[in-house]
């Protein structure tokens, strides 16, 4: 397709109609000039191809449900996650989708968010990494992706209007850096707006963000897209930087745009950027493969492999592996009924589902294995349930309990109310092992639960997620020791859901909800607050151990551009092969901007048999040791000291190394005619020039006023005057001083202006 010649023969009304989709998962073509109709379909765990792509349909075709992405996340396996993205282009070329519309790359700014489940982490790092792997996987087979939702899309409480009130370094620090990572390293056809405002605009309208930020600064070739229904004022939209409105098709709207081309209140400039972008993703879709088949049981394995990679043991008092019981009881709806998606756009019709009780059966040899199904599926409290599961735990020589979050309190949609179970899981659990010491606690939830009231009562607790279609296969091979568990959490799992970083600001009022709690979400909040929380972020048990030795710097003094590497010799020490996932946080010393008390920036993955030893190597760039300095509007760093932790969790710190930090960076002096005294000694080029002068104010203060120190805590006015002075600006304290003075206090502020300014 030549681009550049489609634009000059369109229409102005093939134009903004090329803007709009044609139906509900296509674009519009245009015969006349060849330009063919694209599809693309929800996911992103799976392909959600409804059989007439015309139609807003809730029934879909067949397709492998993989996990969803907290378990992704909790694999740490980038290399698995795009064989995962492989997979899934399959499946689309296989049912002719052109761009499947993931993946979410949110932050996880509440455990309460409805939508955790399809999101990676509460660390922005962590989860770019996966969306890179996610989307070359993907893209490597000719099929597009569409990152999503941009941006600042934290809750379902008032989605579709609600604005999301960040300020900008937090915006950079936290909630851009996944997208940012995603866009610059893997390029996704399409990037998706969310529903919601940013700081009281619209994200479908959002100049700052779409044109600024994604496309000029990051150098995004692709198009935008709305989710679905975000667009309120179509021409604003195109304005901002929407390009495609989704769904269609939407004749009022294009007329809309076609009216103001017309009226001049839209430069046709505008739409024809739009329209280039769109012609070179429906370009790129014109290429796809149409139709091929895709290896259904090949999937289903993978789905199983990722599943088991993803799962994390969070508790083992030396239950599990189960070895040689004679009768194991299994309880819980989930162990019959697999829960192995959440509910929403994402939802996914299986080509199969792996049953967890038949699965524990095939693998329990001789033992006798039995079923009860302790709670139902609706929220009432059924007392005989549990009275049948307790009789049959207290005979059994050990209990496995399959408990699901129902989807009435965790889906796309709505936010959750607590991290509770139901009241009947929770009595279930209680029951069971009151009689049965020998009982594990197999999860299903796509985000934290709270475990306080029964946590103690169990030996052993398996968080399983929504584990995709396969997940059965992959917790009978963790229960039985076929797989050594190796998942660690991507998000703090806190005590109780008033502990959350957000708890104040949750979820907003009177159409805004502040993000108060700035860049200290997950554990950088709970670092920084000293509060303990049930399992740490980077948390999960293994059937091995790991020692970690020998920690290597490639320098002890580096420049920011040419970034550090560190090397570390991890060990396995059991007596099983097993998977570590190290990771390496990066705390600074000193810092002018509050700075969280450690930050993830490198991790690595490494599989040993027992007693085997591999060099791990983890590099550092620039931005590892960076900050987004809102004043100076970009990352910056500063010549000094970082630690960096190794560590097997945020919790879990093996070795510390120091590292000495030269910035390359020339800033421009920020100093200005309100700056305070401490800001002007702060400052290098401010030191310089205003040293002097103020060695001679702190001499004459301290003849004047006497000195705290000096008088035994009793200066001549009870107090440390410098000290209080410090933090005032300069020309306010020079201003009590005016009669001592040889020209105004302004005036001398500005001298000190021209000649920090000329240094
Ligand atoms: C969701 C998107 C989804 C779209 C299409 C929206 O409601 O937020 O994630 O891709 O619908 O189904």
């Amino acid at each position: 397709m030549n681009i550049q010649s489609i634009v000059e023969q369109m229409t102005l009304e093939e134009k903004a109609a090329l803007c709009s989709g044609a139906s509900a998962w296509t674009s519009t073509p245009i015969e006349r000039l060849g330009v063919p109709e694209m599809i693309v379909s929800d996911g992103p765990h799976g392909v959600r191809r409804v059989p007439n792509v015309h139609e807003m349909a809730m029934e879909s075709l067949p397709a492998t449900c993989f996990p969803t992405a907290s378990c992704l996340a909790a694999t740490w396996d980038v290399a698995l996650i795009r064989r995962m993205g492989e997979a899934l282009a399959e499946e689309c070329i296989a049912l002719n989708v052109d761009v499947v519309l993931g993946p979410g790359v949110n932050m996880k700014r509440s455990p309460l968010g409805g939508r955790n489940f399809e999101y990676f982490s509460e660390d922005p790092f962590l989860t770019g990494e996966m969306a890179v792997g996610f989307i070359e996987g993907v893209q490597s087979k000719g099929v597009g992706t569409s990152l999503k939702h941009y941006a600042v899309n934290n809750q379902e409480y008032q989605r579709f209007s609600i604005s999301a009130e960040v300020d900008e370094r937090t915006l950079r620090e936290i909630y851009l850096p996944a997208f940012e990572a995603a866009v610059k390293r893997a390029q996704p056809w399409t990037v998706m707006c969310a529903y919601n405002k940013v700081n009281g605009t619209f994200a479908s309208e959002h100049d700052y963000l779409l044109n600024q930020i994604l496309k000029e600064e990051w150098g995004f070739e692709g198009l935008v897209v709305s989710d679905w229904g975000a667009v309120r004022n179509r021409v604003a939209a195109l304005k901002g930087g929407l390009d495609w409105e989704m769904p269609g098709p939407q004749p009022r709207r294009v007329q809309e745009v076609v009216d103001a081309v017309r009226s001049g209140e839209l430069d046709e400039a505008v739409l024809d950027e739009s329209v280039r972008r769109i012609l070179g993703i429906v370009a790129k879709a014109a290429k796809t493969p149409k139709e091929g088949t895709f290896d259904v049981d090949a999937h289903h394995k993978l789905a199983a492999e990722i599943a088991a990679e993803g799962m994390v043991l969070l508790k083992n008092d030396g239950l599990l592996p189960l070895q040689g019981h004679q009768q194991i009881a299994v309880i819980g709806r989930a162990a019959e009924n697999a829960h192995f998606q959440g509910g929403g756009s994402s939802h996914i019709n299986p080509t199969r589902v792996a049953v967890p009780f038949s699965e524990v059966q095939s693998r329990a040899g001789d033992a006798e294995v039995t079923y009860a199904q302790g709670y139902p599926a609706d929220d009432s409290f059924r007392q005989e349930m549990i009275d049948e599961a307790v009789t049959l735990s207290q005979s059994a020589d050990v209990a496995v309990l399959y408990i699901a979050l129902p989807t009435f309190k965790e889906s796309e949609g709505y936010d959750r109310t607590d991290l509770d179970l139901t009241a009947q899981q929770i009595a279930l659990i209680k029951a069971v092992a009151a009689v049965q010491p020998k009982t594990v606690v197999v999860l299903n939830n796509g985000a934290p639960v709270a475990m306080s009231d029964w946590i103690d009562d169990v030996a052993a607790v398996l968080e399983g997620w929504m584990m995709g279609q396969a997940g059965g296969v992959a917790i009978a091979d963790v229960l039985f020791g076929r797989v050594n568990p190796c998942g660690k959490l991507a998000e703090t799992f806190p005590i109780k859901a008033a502990d959350a970083p957000a708890r104040l600001n949750w979820p907003g009022e009177a159409g805004k909800v502040r993000y108060g709690e700035g860049i200290f979400i997950g554990y950088r909040y709970y670092d920084a607050k000293q509060m303990p929380v049930l399992f740490p972020f980077g948390y999960g048990l293994s059937y091995t151990s790991f020692e970690y030795s020998n920690p290597q710097l490639s320098a002890a003094h580096f420049k920011d551009v040419d970034g550090v590497t560190v090397t570390v010799d991890v060990t396995n020490t059991g007596s099983v092969a097993g998977k570590e996932i190290v990771q390496v946080y990066v705390h600074d010393r000193a810092s002018v901007l509050a700075r969280p008390e450690k930050e993830l920036k490198g991790f690595a993955k490494v599989a040993l048999e027992p007693g085997e030893t591999k060099r791990v190597s983890i590099a550092l760039d620039f931005r590892a040791f960076a900050f987004y300095h809102p004043e100076y509007k970009q990352w910056i760093t500063e010549d000094g000291d970082f630690d960096l932790l190794i560590a097997a969790s945020a919790a879990d710190i093996r070795h510390s190394v120091t590292v000495s930090l030269a910035s390359t960076l020339d800033l421009p002096c920020l100093l200005d005619k309100e700056s305070t005294i401490r800001e002007w000694l702060a400052d290098p080029r401010g030191q310089a020039v205003f040293g002097p002068m103020y060695a001679q104010m702190e001499a004459g203060a301290r003849q004047m006023f006497g000195s705290a120190s000096e008088n035994g805590n009793e200066s001549a006015i009870g107090m440390d005057v410098m000290v209080m002075f410090a933090d005032m600006p300069l020309v306010s304290v020079l201003m009590f001083q005016q009669k001592a003075l040889p020209h105004h206090p302004e005036e001398i502020v500005a001298g000190l202006l021209e000649q920090v300014r000329s240094a």
